[in-house]
């Protein structure tokens, strides 16, 4: 899932392209419409980091096993510094920091409250916090995944080894919440329903 604004500005790309050359379907992007998106789409992520670190601490707190607290309070902690990493990021290509609200976030964020308003506190409310926030980290993973490749392209080294950083991150997360799903959580949210 994308932001449709961005979305719009493929399809204007696309037909610019088009309307200009018919045979421009293997012509490689011209540089300054991929920083154009690459912009883009750090104003998407900063917006995204941001709402984060308002969103992890309430998952925290309707959270109940204490790993999946723990996973949640690190990764905080981390997406705080991410925050200032993606500034490190703009002040790099000259650029003053700005969120652009990104749909697709707001969404992820706002199904995990839904789960949580849906469950009780406990083991199947645990498992719900971690599968929204493993949407999450996966959204992360692919727009981390991308920026660092634009940056590649773009010959922003520097920026490209940020974003590695932090993809690396991300990975490193849902890996963690993985492992207290599988250790903890979808077994005791099972146990619970056979009780039931
Ligand atoms: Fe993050």
């Amino acid at each position: 899932m994308r932001c449709s604004e961005k979305i719009e500005t493929m399809k204007t790309t696309a037909t610019k392209k088009k309307t200009k050359k018919k045979s421009s379907e293997n012509e490689p992007i011209e540089r300054s419409l991929l920083l154009e998106l690459f912009e883009d789409e750090l104003k998407d992520i900063y917006w995204a980091e941001k709402a984060l670190t308002k969103a992890l601490p309430k998952m925290a707190k309707n959270a109940s096993s204490a790993e999946l607290v723990e996973a949640i309070e690190n990764h905080l902690e981390e997406t705080e510094e991410q925050v200032q990493k993606l500034e490190k990021v703009f002040e790099l290509l000259g650029k003053k920091a700005v969120a652009k609200k990104c749909e697709a976030m707001a969404g992820l964020v706002k199904e995990g409250e839904e789960i949580i308003k849906d469950t009780e506190k406990g083991p199947q409310r645990d498992a719900g916090i971690i599968s929204a926030a493993q949407k999450v980290e996966h959204y992360e993973i692919a727009s981390y995944g991308t920026l660092k490749a634009f940056a590649q392209t773009l010959g922003l080294e520097d920026a490209a080894l940020i974003l590695e950083e932090i993809l690396e991150e991300e990975k490193n997360a849902d890996q963690t919440l993985t492992e207290v799903a599988e250790t903890t959580i979808n077994v005791e949210a099972l146990e619970e329903e056979e009780a039931e």
